[in-house]
């Protein structure tokens, strides 16, 4: 069996589910984690140790840290190796989306994966859009406002939801233009817009809504 060495990038809720996960599986040995903050006792190394040099051996680095992470590290990661990107609102940059395109070119055997999240029948998605009869597609994501960690005028509306215990619709347009306003509450509909790529983000429409209701989802 081959054993895949593995970085991840982020050792927050998912970086250290991950590592501890895949250190239980024989197909995968986590060979290096970086982190924002280092951790001497448990080897996690500081972000400034992402170097060609310590890439360069690894099969696969997955990011679980940050949209930011994705936008400083992807051209330098794919230079070496394949990508899982875990915080995918960051695709919505034109320009790291372009890097990540081609440098995909240059290297066609690397991969770069995209989670689907909770967007199940994303595989559908893709097919009706590899055929372009994909014509439209809207996701509409439902939260307690305390599970959104949204910015600007969002935030705004998002309190008023709270306050006055109304649901209130946050944002609904392209999900190009949600993605910086919310970054960690949309990366399914990021995955989403991916999936639909006939679509893009662009033409993928998100619709945020709080609802003080959603106690239990
Ligand atoms: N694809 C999905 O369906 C999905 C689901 C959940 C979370 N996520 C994304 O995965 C990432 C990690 O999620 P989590 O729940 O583990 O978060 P977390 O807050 O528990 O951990 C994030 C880690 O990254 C580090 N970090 C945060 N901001 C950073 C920055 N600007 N630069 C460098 N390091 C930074 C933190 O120090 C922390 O160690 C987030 O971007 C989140 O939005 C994606």
């Amino acid at each position: 069996m081959t054993t895949r060495k593995i970085g991840i990038i982020g050792y927050g809720h998912l970086g250290e589910f991950l590592s501890v996960e895949l250190k239980n599986r024989q197909e995968f040995n986590v060979v290096k984690i970086w982190n924002r903050t280092p951790i001497e006792n448990e080897n996690v190394l500081p972000l400034d140790d992402i170097t060609d040099e310590t890439l360069k051996d690894l099969d696969l680095v997955i990011e679980v840290a940050h949209p930011q992470i994705v936008q400083d590290y992807a051209e330098r990661i794919l230079n070496h190796t394949n990508f899982f990107i875990g915080s995918p609102t960051a695709l919505a940059n034109d320009t790291t989306f372009n890097i990540i395109k081609e440098k995909l070119k240059e290297f066609p055997e690397r991969r770069v994966f995209v989670p689907a999240g909770a967007f199940w029948g994303g595989a559908d998605i893709q097919k009706m859009a590899d055929f372009g009869t994909l014509k439209g597609l809207t996701i509409t994501m439902i939260k307690h406002p305390n599970s959104l960690k949204v910015l600007g005028e969002l935030d705004e509306l998002c309190q008023r939801s709270k306050k006055t215990n109304t649901p209130t619709v946050l944002f609904d347009g392209p999900v190009r233009l949600l993605c910086p306003l919310a970054p960690n509450n949309v990366n399914t509909m990021a995955g989403a817009a991916i999936a639909a790529h006939n679509l893009g983000f662009d033409n993928t429409r998100a619709k945020l809504i709080a609802d003080p209701a959603y106690v239990d989802f």
